[in-house]
C-alpha cells in the first residue's frame, strides 16, 4: 500500500467483512485507504463504499486515490456520525462496517502534526485540526490530578505522578508549547532506568493524544452506531490498539451476542431479550509475519460480529 500508513490485518478484516459482489461498505477510519483498496477490489460495478475519516489531510489523501471510482463516497466525517452521512447519500442499512481505530502512521509521522517526541513541532496532536483545542492548550488548562489519571489509565504510565507535577511545575515558568518540551520535561520526571529503557515519553504523548481526541468517550455509542448501520448479515469489523478501545468493543460485540439473561433456574424467559448477532470470531491478532514487517502491528487485535435475523431465535 501506500506510504501513508502501513495498513494492519488488512487480508483477516476485509475477510471478516464477507465482502459481496454488489454490496454497500462503510470504511469508517479511511487514514490512506488500505482496508477501503481491498474492499473495492472485492466489489463489483454496482457495489458502493463510503469512505469516512475525521483528519482532513486523511479525506485529501482518500479523494485523491479512489475519487475517480464512481462506487466511492469520500467523506469528512466523525465515525459517530455514520448514521447522518449514509443518510445524507440516500443509503439505509450497509453490509459491512469497518473501523480501524487511532491514527495513521502519516499522522505520526508528519512531524507539523506534533503527534510524535521524535520531532520538535508545535504541540497540537489535534486528529481534525480545525476543531478543538490543541495539546498545548489543554496542558495548560488541565489540573495535576485530571493530568495524572490521563496518564496513568490512557498511557498506562506508572510514572503518572511524577509526569503530571512535572508538567505542572514546568508550566508556571513557561507554558509547554512544543514536543520537545514535553519530551524534555517527561524524561526529567522518570527515574534514570526508566530513561536508558527507551524512549520514557511514548505512553505521556499517547494518553494525552486519547484524552485531546476523545478517542475513548464515545467508542461505545460510536460501535453501536455502527451496528444500527448494518442490514442483517451484515459485517461489523473493528481492529483496536489499545486494551481500553479493545475492552469496550469486546463489550459491546458481547451485548449484541447476548440473549435472555434470565436466571437459569427460571421456568421461563421474561427478560424478552433475543441475540442481535454472532462473533465471526472471538479475536485476531497478526502474525508473525506482519509482525516483523510492522511494528505498530504489535498491539492490534481484531474483533467482528454478524448481524443476525432477529426472527430466527422468536420462541
Ligand atoms: C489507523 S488509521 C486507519 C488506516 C486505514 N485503515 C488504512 O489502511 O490506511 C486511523 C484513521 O482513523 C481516523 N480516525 C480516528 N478516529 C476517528 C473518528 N472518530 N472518526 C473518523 N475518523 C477517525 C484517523 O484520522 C486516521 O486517519
Ligand atoms: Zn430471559
Amino acid at each position: 500500500m501506500s506510504e501513508y500508513h502501513l495498513t494492519v490485518l488488512l487480508q483477516q478484516t476485509v475477510d471478516a467483512l464477507n465482502v459481496r459482489e454488489n454490496g454497500i461498505y462503510a470504511d469508517c477510519t479511511g487514514g490512506g485507504g488500505g482496508h477501503s483498496a481491498e474492499i473495492l477490489s472485492r466489489l463489483g460495478e454496482r457495489g458502493r463504499l463510503v469512505v469516512l475519516d475525521r483528519d482532513p489531510d486523511a479525506v485529501a489523501v482518500l479523494r485523491a486515490r479512489f475519487g475517480g471510482d464512481p462506487r466511492v463516497a469520500v467523506v469528512h466525517s466523525e465515525f459517530g456520525a455514520l448514521r447522518s452521512v449514509l443518510d445524507s447519500l440516500g443509503i439505509g442499512l450497509v453490509d459491512g462496517v469497518v473501523a480501524d481505530l487511532g491514527v495513521s502512521s502519516h499522522q505520526l509521522d508528519d512531524p507539523a502534526r506534533g503527534f510524535s517526541y521524535r520531532y520538535d513541532a508545535p504541540l497540537d496532536m489535534r486528529m481534525d485540526p480545525g476543531s478543538g483545542i490543541t495539546a498545548a492548550q489543554m496542558l495548560a488548562e488541565i489540573d495535576e490530578r485530571t493530568l495524572t489519571r490521563i496518564l496513568f489509565q490512557y498511557g498506562e504510565e506508572r510514572y503518572s505522578k511524577s509526569i503530571a507535577r512535572a508538567i505542572i511545575r514546568a508550566r508556571e515558568k513557561k507554558p509547554v508549547e512544543t514536543t520537545f518540551e514535553l519530551s524534555e520535561i517527561v524524561k526529567s520526571a522518570v527515574p534514570a532506568a526508566a530513561r536508558r529503557a527507551g524512549q520514557p515519553a511514548r505512553k505521556t504523548f499517547q494518553a494525552i493524544r486519547i484524552a485531546l481526541n476523545h478517542e475513548l468517550d464515545t467508542l461505545e455509542e460510536s460501535v453501536n452506531v455502527m451496528f444500527d448501520c448494518l442490514a442483517v448479515s451484515g459485517r461489523l469489523a473493528i481492529i483496536t490498539f489499545h486494551s481500553l478501545e479493545d475492552k469496550v468493543t469486546k463489550h459491546c460485540m458481547t451485548e449484541f451476542c447476548r440473549g435472555c439473561d434470565c436466571d437459569p433456574s427460571a421456568p421461563i424467559c421474561t427478560c424478552g431479550k433475543k441475540p442481535r448477532a454472532r462473533l465471526v470470531f472471538r479475536s485476531v491478532v497478526p502474525d508473525e509475519a506482519e509482525l516483523e514487517t510492522n511494528n505498530r502491528a504489535r498491539s492490534a487485535r481484531l474483533r467482528a460480529a454478524e448481524k443476525i435475523r432477529m426472527s430466527v431465535y422468536d420462541d
